[in-house]
């Protein structure tokens, strides 16, 4: 059998595998009984954590100014919003926050970073309340 055959050939064995396992696990995910309504709310309550978390609400604020830390303090050097979100000339998000983490200086980094627009409600944390009070089927 030459090189290529034996490579398709494998390839394709993989593939069925690959289907067979995904069909067996949809199957048996079928079979589970239906999640009951405490389960719901326990697996809620743990993405409730992350999305009300302070290190994500320092970015999602209802404030003029960015915050930091878990207390969610304001930033230093009187950074504030501007009127695009990303500080004021001199003072750009961007001229101190990289692309990446900068090691050397301890700067988180992130592509364009900037605060979340003031039109994304209150805070992330003002539209997870009322998600939080819609009725649960
Ligand atoms: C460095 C600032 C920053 C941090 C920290 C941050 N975000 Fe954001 N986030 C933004 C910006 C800016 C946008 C909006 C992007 C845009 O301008 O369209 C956004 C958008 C979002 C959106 C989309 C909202 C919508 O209505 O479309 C969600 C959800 C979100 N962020 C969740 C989080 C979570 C969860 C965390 C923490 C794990 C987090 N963010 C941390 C800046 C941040
Ligand atoms: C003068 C430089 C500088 C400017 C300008 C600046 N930052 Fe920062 N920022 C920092 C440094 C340094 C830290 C980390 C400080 C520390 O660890 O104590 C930081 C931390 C943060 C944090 C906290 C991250 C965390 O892990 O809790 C957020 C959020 C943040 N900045 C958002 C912004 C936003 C949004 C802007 C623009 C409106 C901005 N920063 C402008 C230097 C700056």
């Amino acid at each position: 059998m030459s090189r290529i055959r034996s490579i398709a050939l494998l390839i394709s064995l993989a593939l069925s595998c690959a289907l067979f396992l995904l069909m067996a696990g949809a199957a048996s995910f079928a079979d589970e009984p239906p999640v009951s309504t405490a389960q719901g709310l326990e697996a809620w309550q743990q993405v409730y954590s992350v999305l009300t978390h302070p290190r994500c609400i320092n970015c999602h604020t209802a404030t003029h100014y960015p915050q930091q830390g878990d207390d969610r303090h304001r930033h230093f050097a009187n950074v504030v919003r501007g009127p695009a979100n990303t500080g004021v000339p001199g003072l750009n998000c961007s001229s101190c926050h990289q692309k990446a983490n900068a090691d050397s200086t301890g700067v988180p980094g992130g592509h364009g970073w900037h605060l979340a627009p003031l039109s994304m409600k209150e805070d992330l944390m003002g539209s997870l309340k009322s998600a939080e009070l819609m009725p649960m089927p």
